[in-house]
């Protein structure tokens, strides 16, 4: 179960909306499909939906549907008889029964075979279902939260996604914006992990970063909020109790002893042009190219990169930007 106690933090324009959003949806007993790439926080919005409804009370549980095998995941969210398969001795309630009630979250939906997602659709129009092995019909009254980082309507588009299914969960639809576009939050959820992996460590307070470091985390282009985590509790962990941290380590690969792989060595790509090419394309590709090293040679701080280049940080964000390399991988 998610911790109730757990902040959900952020100031920027784009997460305020979002809370606000919440706030609006949360109180109603409809299903809310929550999208976002990788660690934007949609377990942790899936938990504020539901300690900010009337159900607050009640169960939330959680399954990540990609984590287990389908006929697994059936079980587990819809429960067996015993005797249903070999190694099923006792009746098992599902999640379903489980929350009755209550909430339950269901992660990472896009995964979930033809056959859950009929169950899912009869479970929401309906409240009914069968255990597996089962044949009386049970009701259970549980709302349900989806997360996703897929497009669910082109999966739905190319039939790998039901489409009626889509239309009942998507009731609302919340969102949410990575990092990278909230670029206020970033001191915000460092100095929070800060503290976090303080009392972690049992030490008295936390010393703070001086302003190189602050710079450097706000300057961070960090793939998600799951990696700024990391570098900021590897950094206390690492620095002096009570000593202000003014050291940030990016990259905890980097090493003068690194191997060699196929990936980390720069490859010069445009050395050697024969024509014809396609100038437009051939200078694109040289840009991004470009864009590229300096990054990786900057550990991803953008105001070192835009120096390599000679662009000033705002210049440099234009070019990430026009080149979609904001995008996370
Ligand atoms: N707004 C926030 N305030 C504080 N912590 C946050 C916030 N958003 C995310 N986090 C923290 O970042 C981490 C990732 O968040 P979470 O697991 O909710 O993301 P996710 O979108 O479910 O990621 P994934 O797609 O990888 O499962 C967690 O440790 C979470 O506590
Ligand atoms: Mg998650």
């Amino acid at each position: 179960m998610v911790n109730q106690q757990q902040r959900t933090l952020g100031e920027s324009p784009a997460f305020l909306r979002i809370l606000e959003e919440v706030s609006q949806v949360a109180p109603l007993e409809k299903p809310v499909l929550v999208v976002g790439e990788r660690g934007t926080g949609k377990e942790l919005i899936a938990a504020r939906l539901h300690f900010l409804s009337n159900r607050w009370e009640g169960q939330f549980l959680k399954m990540n549907c990609a984590a287990i095998s389908d006929s697994l995941l059936e079980s587990e969210l819809f429960g067996h008889e015993a005797g249903a398969f070999t190694g099923a001795s006792k009746t098992h309630h599902g999640r379903f029964e489980r929350a009755h009630g209550g909430t339950l979250f269901l992660d990472e939906l896009a995964s979930t075979s033809p056959l859950v997602q009929e169950k899912l659709l009869r479970i929401i129009e309906y409240g009914e279902f069968e255990r597996v092995g089962g044949n009386k019909t049970l009701y259970c009254d549980v709302r349900l939260i989806a997360a996703t980082n897929q497009d669910l309507p082109s999966l739905a588009e190319s039939g790998k996604f039901r489409n009626d299914l889509l239309d009942r969960l998507a009731f609302d639809v919340l969102t949410l914006p990575p990092l990278r576009e909230r670029d206020t939050d970033i001191m915000l959820l460092a100095e929070h992990f800060a503290v976090g992996m303080t009392n972690e460590l049992k030490r008295e307070y936390f010393p703070g970063f001086s302003t190189e470091a602050k710079e450097a985390l706000e300057c961070f282009l960090a793939r998600d909020i799951r990696e700024l985590k990391n570098v900021v509790e590897r950094c206390v962990y690492r620095n002096e109790e009570a000593r202000e941290i003014s050291e940030v380590l990016f990259d905890p690969f980097d090493s003068p002893y690194r191997p060699i792989g196929q990936t980390n060595e720069p490859r010069p790509k445009h050395n050697v042009i024969s024509l014809p090419i396609d100038l437009k394309q051939t200078v694109r590709e040289f840009e991004i190219d470009l864009l590229n090293r300096s990054l990786t040679e900057a550990k991803h701080n953008q105001r070192k990169a835009a120096e390599l280049l000679a662009l000033t940080y705002h210049q440099l964000r234009g070019y990430l930007k026009k080149y979609e390399l904001l995008k996370s991988d």
